[in-house]
């Protein structure tokens, strides 16, 4: 049994398919795929696109799904083993995870950081417990990767250029300030998946405390290894966007000020002038640009970069859509 955590666990040739499938569903969107299938999806956290997008795909396919908000309209769930559940779990995941097994052919799991300690949340425990203790296909709707979310991105890159090779493309990913960190899920994501599909990769940030954990960074290593492509670092967005042909913005919180983020406030208040603005991408090669999605206005990207026609943010989201179709399409054979 096979589940879908991380694009890295997937051979190129395995992503490859994913998207020729995608790229399918989205000239055709009826299949029968799911039909008399049905997948659970955990919500954590709050969701827009991630939630539409997989109740809607599994419909199209002939499938049901079933939306759960542990602690909200399902029990608290305890992730710990051999712990005295006298906190405010009203049961385990080694219940919770074996019992939808029995209902449901996949479950989704979204679940963020806690945002405390990074050495506790870059274990990914939650989805990891589900993984071990579930007996069907999980699947990974955003924890501290967002591998929906890749495939999404490199599907609009593809259509947008018109070719599945984008190596020799110059991709920056572009941190942008925002008044809260968030989770730097995408950003690891962006960054792995850049450089698995060969890119020239350049990670702009304010400082070397906002570079990504090293497992991201060693997994995009290996990925210029194995696949061609580069990447440089840059704290200058003047030279990071000059002749770049993607450019890539999220914001993220800086590991080193993890459960700290008074302290990191003033740096990230200090880089608000790395917001996504015209006169930085007019030092591009005529540079498409997209986001994940939620994006605040305005605060990571003007109204004017939003609304031009190098904007794709609109079509990944819709990708989404397709992708993750054709992901459960191939965990429910
Ligand atoms: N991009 C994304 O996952 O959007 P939601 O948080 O709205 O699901």
């Amino acid at each position: 049994m096979r589940h879908f955590l991380s694009t890295q666990d997937w051979s190129r040739a395995d992503l490859d398919a994913l998207l020729a499938q995608a790229a399918a569903f989205k000239r055709s969107k009826a299949g029968t795929q799911l039909a008399g299938k049905s997948i659970a999806l955990l919500f954590f956290n709050p969701s827009m696109r991630t939630r539409t997008s997989f109740e809607l795909g599994a419909f199209q396919l002939g499938g049901h799904a079933v939306v759960l908000q542990p602690g909200k309209d399902a029990w608290p769930i305890e992730f710990e083993l051999g712990t005295v559940m006298d906190g405010e779990a009203e049961e385990h995941v080694a219940e919770v995870a074996r019992v939808l097994s029995r209902y449901v052919d996949l479950i989704g799991v979204r679940a963020f950081p806690k945002f405390q300690d990074w050495s506790i949340d870059r274990e990914d425990r939650v989805i990891h417990a589900f993984a071990r203790h579930a007996t069907v296909p999980v699947i990974n709707m955003e924890t501290i990767t967002h591998p929906m979310q890749e495939l999404a991105h490199i599907l609009a890159l593809q259509q947008h250029f018109g070719t599945n090779d984008l190596r020799g493309k110059k991709y920056v990913l572009t941190w942008t300030y925002h008044p809260k960190p968030l989770n730097t899920a995408v950003a690891n994501s962006a960054l792995q998946i850049a450089t698995r599909y060969g890119m020239d990769v350049t990670l702009l940030c304010p400082n070397r405390d906002y570079l990504l954990d090293p497992r991201y960074m060693d997994f995009a290593a290996r990925n210029v290894a194995e696949n061609g492509g580069s990447l440089s670092i840059s704290h200058d967005p003047q030279q990071a966007y000059r002749g770049a042909h993607v450019v890539y913005a999220k914001s993220w919180g800086a590991l080193p000020y993890f459960g700290r983020w008074a302290d990191e406030k003033p740096i990230r208040d200090a880089h608000q002038h790395f917001i996504v603005d015209e006169a930085k991408m007019a030092l591009t090669d005529g540079a498409v640009f997209s986001h994940c999605l939620p994006l605040r206005r305005n605060i990571k990207a003007t109204d004017a970069v939003m609304d031009s026609a190098a904007c794709i943010a609109i079509e990944e989201a819709e990708n989404r859509l397709h992708v993750q179709k054709a992901v459960m399409a191939a965990l429910a054979q």
